[in-house]
């Protein structure tokens, strides 16, 4: 070969933008902070989704000492079975089954490295040549960053701001053809804070099962609930239609850096069995790594044994951060929740930019934020909806009562004159 003629080169489909990504977005608003060397107040993240920053949201002591527990046994310093140790998989599925008419078998749960390998997989399984699939909006990016990635095209539905943020029933059908294999529920609901009700999941499985599609249920928040509407599992209806139950102890232990998460099939009719989506579960599964396994050795305990006092903890303090967000945006013009956030941990605000003198756009908005404030907000166009801002209420209130005075000063500065005496 001759001098500077190499042949190697990268793979295309990931020359993607990263400030299209949570990700890439909070790294850059990030950095927009740290690079102002005058700002001498603390930074305010109010879009993380990640409670565990928060020294309030510590995970249980149960959960911790079962850990060590198993870390110290030296009993698991081995390779594990790829698809999950059988008591990390009778755990959850026990853990389930409580919440559900029927009974989980151990058969039905896969490991996985957080909710987020979770899709991955299931994603990955159901990308046919051809095949498309349904996906909420606002949503989850990582949902349509795999697809893309796995070539399975994906076709958004609305979630509507009028009601309550209610999936758009009518626009499932009209988007739906006969390559549709799949819809994405995802409930509690990131990013608008929505638990759906029993009544509106049945009428869900029911559209699924007229057009012959899986539900796939992204339980990560599953729990995190403190409105009048009770949390509802999918699974709950897989009579009607087959369902996949995605989860982890990610968001109700707060320890997203276990990554320890779980893919189920919710299939007590037996429509999966024949349909080879098991075996291609497994197969995909065996391409990656296993989760760590002290993790999955304390997650009998963890499930099972978590102080109730814990979780009401924390549902108190995501209770009382999302009744501060909600009532102090009255405060700031520019900025409205059409609705209270009844569950997980983000809420939806509408900006209107014509207000203010210079910000363009929600991106506009959040970068000269960043800025000026130190107060990470993420833009709504990363999450489906452009002019919206995405909130996280899992915050110490302190810091989210002085995030919304840094933001409702940031808003009177770029006031247009013509509304200064609103803001
Ligand atoms: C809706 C939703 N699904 C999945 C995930 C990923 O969860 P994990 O951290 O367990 O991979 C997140 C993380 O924020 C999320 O918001």
């Amino acid at each position: 070969m001759e001098n500077g003629t190499w042949r190697f080169r990268g793979n295309d489909k990931l020359n993607i933008d990263t400030t299209d990504t949570i990700g890439g977005t909070l790294y850059w608003l990030r950095k927009t902070c740290a690079d102002n060397e005058d700002e001498i107040r603390p930074l305010i993240p109010l879009s993380n989704g990640d409670p565990a920053i928060f020294p309030c949201f510590r995970t249980s002591l149960i959960a911790e000492n079962a850990v060590v527990d198993a870390l110290q046994s030296a009993k698991l310093n081995t390779y594990c079975p790829f698809f999950g140790m059988l008591p990390a998989r009778r755990a959850v599925a026990e853990y389930l089954s409580k919440d559900l008419p029927y009974k989980i078998s151990d058969d039905d749960v896969y490991m996985t490295l957080g909710c987020t390998q979770a899709i991955e997989v299931i994603v990955t399984v159901l990308a046919s040549p051809g095949a498309n699939i349904l996906l909420p909006k606002p949503g989850f990016p990582t949902f349509e960053a795999r697809c893309a990635f796995s070539d399975l095209e994906y076709r958004h539905f609305d979630l509507l701001p009028e009601k309550g943020w209610e999936m758009d029933l009518d626009a499932i059908e009209a988007l739906a053809d006969e390559n549709t294999v799949a819809i994405v529920v995802i409930n509690p609901g990131a990013p608008c804070g929505v638990v759906f009700s029993y009544d509106h999941l049945k009428k869900v499985a029911e559209i699924a099962k007229k057009l012959g599609i899986i539900v796939i249920s992204d339980e990560v928040y599953e729990h995190i609930v403190f409105g009048d509407t009770p949390f509802v599992r999918m699974a709950t209806f897989s009579s009607i239609v087959p369902v996949f139950t995605l989860g982890s102890l990610s968001k109700r232990w707060a320890v997203p850096a276990w990554r320890m998460g779980w893919l189920v099939t919710c299939d007590p009719c037996g429509a999966l069995r024949d349909s080879g989506i098991r075996d291609q579960i497994m197969a995909c599964l065996s391409l990656y790594s296993d989760p760590v396994t002290f993790i999955q050795a304390a997650l009998p305990q963890i499930l099972h044994d978590t102080e109730e006092e814990y979780f009401a903890k924390c549902i108190n303090l995501m209770r009382q951060g999302a009744n501060i967000l909600y009532n102090r945006m009255n405060e700031i013009p520019c900025i409205a929740c059409p609705t209270k956030p009844e569950g997980a941990i983000f809420v939806m605000v509408r900006l209107d930019s014509s207000m203010l003198e210079d910000i363009d756009d929600d991106v506009d908005f959040c970068y000269k934020l960043a800025k000026e404030e130190s107060v990470i907000l993420m833009p709504g166009v990363v999450v489906g909806v452009k002019n919206w801002l995405r909130f996280c209420y899992a915050i110490e209130a302190p810091d989210l009562e002085d995030g919304i005075d840094r933001i409702k000063s940031f808003c009177q500065r770029h006031a247009k004159q013509t509304h200064i005496e609103e803001l």
